[in-house]
């Protein structure tokens, strides 16, 4: 079975930094490019989502600083990188609410959805100030709603909740990728995990290389997905 959507918990910039003698928003400036590296070899495998984990609702637990860091890099990415994304026709895509997001940061991500809304290709899927659990509760707000004003039954079967997600538009999720070692889900994407394939790696996302996307998902194609059934 091919893989059409796979997502990725970027982590383990700061302690790649810190390793380094240097301060954790160098980690944060590396992993920018390594996110261009990762979507241009995605779209060269024919990865349909690559679904990117760049600010969860818990990050802005950190310092002002380091949050204040991590806004700017949309800016950065885009500025240097859209040209060539376009060239791709990757089209830039976004779950997470935007209303909490600095307005500078939301323009420029708006901007780049919207000048690559015509592109067919791969879709760069940026989860930005996104949190699962946040996610759920959005889609049983939006249903309940529809319900109330009788556009629906109370009668919601558990294959029509995707539609109430952000993620309604794209592929079921296949593989989900973790850098930096951690073994735990960090609120990303829960709903959507149920029958994806996991894969945890020890390499800190400042590492990570097209090559590292070859193997996961070589290791992925050598899976035996049973969806609860049996091989036959
Ligand atoms: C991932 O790296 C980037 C974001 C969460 C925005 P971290 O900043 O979490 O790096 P570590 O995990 O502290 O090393
Ligand atoms: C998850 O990483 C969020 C992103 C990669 C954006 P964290 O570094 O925030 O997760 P925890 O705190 O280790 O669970
Ligand atoms: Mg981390």
């Amino acid at each position: 079975m091919s893989v059409r959507h796979v997502a990725i918990i970027m982590d383990g910039n700061g302690r790649w930094a810190k390793a380094r003698g240097k301060v954790r928003t160098e980690g944060h400036f590396r992993g920018v490019e390594v996110v261009r590296d990762a979507a241009i070899a995605a779209n060269d495998l024919g990865i349909e989502v690559l679904t990117l984990y760049a600010f969860s609702t818990e990050n802005w637990k950190r310092s002002a600083e380091e949050v204040g860091y991590l806004m700017k890099l949309p800016a950065v990415f885009f500025s240097r990188f859209l040209k060539e994304l376009m060239e791709k026709n990757i089209r830039i895509a976004m779950i997470g609410e935007m209303d909490q997001i600095p307005a500078e940061t939301a323009k420029i991500l708006q901007s780049a959805m919207d000048e690559t809304r015509n592109n067919t290709g791969m879709v760069l899927n940026f989860a930005m100030n996104y949190g699962s659990q946040r996610e759920i509760v959005l889609a049983a707000r939006k249903y309940a709603e529809d319900v109330k004003n009788g556009v629906r039954e109370n009668d919601l079967e558990v294959n029509q909740f995707d539609q109430y997600l952000m993620t309604s538009e794209f592929p079921p999720l296949d593989l989900m990728i973790r850098t930096s070692g951690e073994c735990r889900i960090s609120n990303f994407l829960l709903w959507q995990l149920a029958y994806a394939e996991l894969e945890f790696i020890d390499l800190p996302w400042p590492e990570f290389t097209k090559e590292t996307l070859k193997e996961c998902i070589e290791q992925f194609e050598s899976r035996d997905r049973r969806f609860g059934g049996v091989k036959s």
